[in-house]
């Protein structure tokens, strides 16, 4: 028996376009697309009035394990991701062991098809135990499933052993995913160096500290031909840099995460260490210019940066407590609601920005809702409005500057592989 899908508005994003489609669904594929399909022998699910996306694919996320699981699990990080209408997220390799042996990539993947709720790619560490200094094996490494590799959490601090990365992942046809922080710049801050900074009384980590180093890695892609994809892009300045790399021909990819999107440095006054994240909350200018990147394509997705950490981690006060937000659960809607909803961009360029460009750009299946291919379905509804609420969430993290918001367009079932892994 097949499952029906029936009544919904179906995104395809790579048209931009909306049609009034039924879904049938039979094992773990799409089985058929068409309007009005027949329902006999079918167990029908109703979406009317509510939008059937491509699962969403997050680029971007720490699942903590294996190590911290006092944080988060492969296992709660994967059903959080449900929850928040991704199927399919890259892992990033600061666990405990570094991801940095084909063993642990292999332990990740087994892991989170052993749970079920979503795909995770691991994305692997470049230099061992993120040291910076002796690569990683990579051709092993991609063998064993790691779909790019990076530092993140830190950033290569020699331009000749991220030169040396490039020229290995090119090779392998394979991105690497740049943390960018000049450490003699950020140099043990906790927040943007900027006004609220100073009334706080806390070290500042100037833009230039993120900045330099992209323009650094773009003028090594250039040289390298290889590819890279710059991290949680946040200044105005790092902005401009990819916009001119890219207008010169230089593979340079770039997300861009929802809380550099929506939130400034001036949150900290509310928030304290809840609004701590790295690369940091910066000035309204840089927000605006983020926008600005997303709109013309120059930051082509989203990603959540989901890092969960303890309350007690985050009770240490701003200069203590870890950098970090959780993501995956509140993504989809914030942006439905502040991009969406009020007319700045279309629902299937928003789902582009969510789906289908990181499938693309790190080589993932899905993005597209397509007969023959796996079904992994998210459908949103655009009426329901709710207010976020951290003790629901799946995650162990509950880490967010988020708390309170109303939002519209929050997840109410999400597929993956023909199965439902969450339903509201
Ligand atoms: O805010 C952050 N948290 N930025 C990072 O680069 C690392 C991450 C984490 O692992 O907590």
């Amino acid at each position: 028996m097949g499952r029906l899908l029936k009544g919904g508005q179906v995104v395809n994003p790579v048209t931009g376009s909306i049609a009034s489609l039924d879904v049938l669904l039979e094992g773990n594929m799409v089985a058929a697309m068409g309007a009005d399909l027949a329902h006999t022998d079918h167990e029908v699910i109703e979406v009317t009035g509510q939008y059937v996306l491509p699962g969403l694919i997050d680029p971007h996320v720490h699942l903590r394990e294996p190590g911290q699981t006092h944080k988060e699990t492969i296992a709660t990080g994967t059903m959080a991701a449900a929850a928040g209408g991704f199927t399919q997220i890259c892992c990033m390799p600061n666990t405990a062991p570094v991801t940095d042996e084909e063993q642990t990539v292999r332990y990740i993947r087994e892991e989170a098809q052993r749970c079920g709720y979503a795909t995770v790619h691991p994305i692997a560490a470049i230099t061992t135990g993120l040291r910076g200094t002796e690569l990683t094996d990579f051709a092993a490494l991609r063998r064993a499933g790691a779909v790019g590799f990076s530092d993140d959490g830190r950033g290569v601090q020699s331009a000749a052993v991220m030169r040396q990365a490039l020229l290995t992942a090119k090779a392998l046809a394979a991105p690497i995913v740049v943390h960018a922080e000049d450490e003699t710049l950020s140099a043990g801050g906790c927040v943007h160096a900027g006004e609220a900074a100073q009334r706080l009384g806390l070290r500042g980590i100037p833009s230039s500290a993120e900045t330099v180093m992209i323009a650094r890695d773009i003028i090594l892609a250039e040289e390298t031909g290889a590819h890279v994809h710059m991290c949680h892009v946040s200044p105005e300045e790092a902005v401009a840099a990819i916009r001119a790399g890219q207008g010169r021909g230089v593979r340079v990819t770039a997300e861009v995460t929802p809380h550099h999107l929506l939130l400034t440095d001036a949150e900290l006054e509310t928030w304290g260490a809840l609004a701590k994240v790295n690369p940091p909350l910066r000035a309204e200018r840089d927000r605006q210019a983020c926008i600005r990147g997303l709109l013309d394509g120059t930051l082509s997705m989203i990603a959540t940066d989901h890092a969960p950490h303890t309350e007690q981690d985050k009770a240490r006060g701003i200069a203590d407590a870890p950098f970090g937000f959780v993501g995956l659960e509140t993504s989809f809607p914030l942006l439905f609601t502040a991009f969406v909803a009020s007319g700045v961009m279309p629902l299937a360029e928003l789902v582009r920005l969510m789906s289908t460009e990181p499938a693309r750009v790190f080589g993932l299946r899905g993005g597209q809702i397509r007969v023959g291919e796996w079904a992994d379905i998210t459908v949103i509804d655009p009426r329901q409005t709710r207010v976020v609420n951290p003790a629901e969430f799946r995650s162990k993290g509950r880490n967010t500057p988020f708390a309170g918001r109303v939002l519209a367009g929050w997840p109410t079932l999400t597929i993956h592989a023909g199965r439902t892994v969450f339903a509201s």
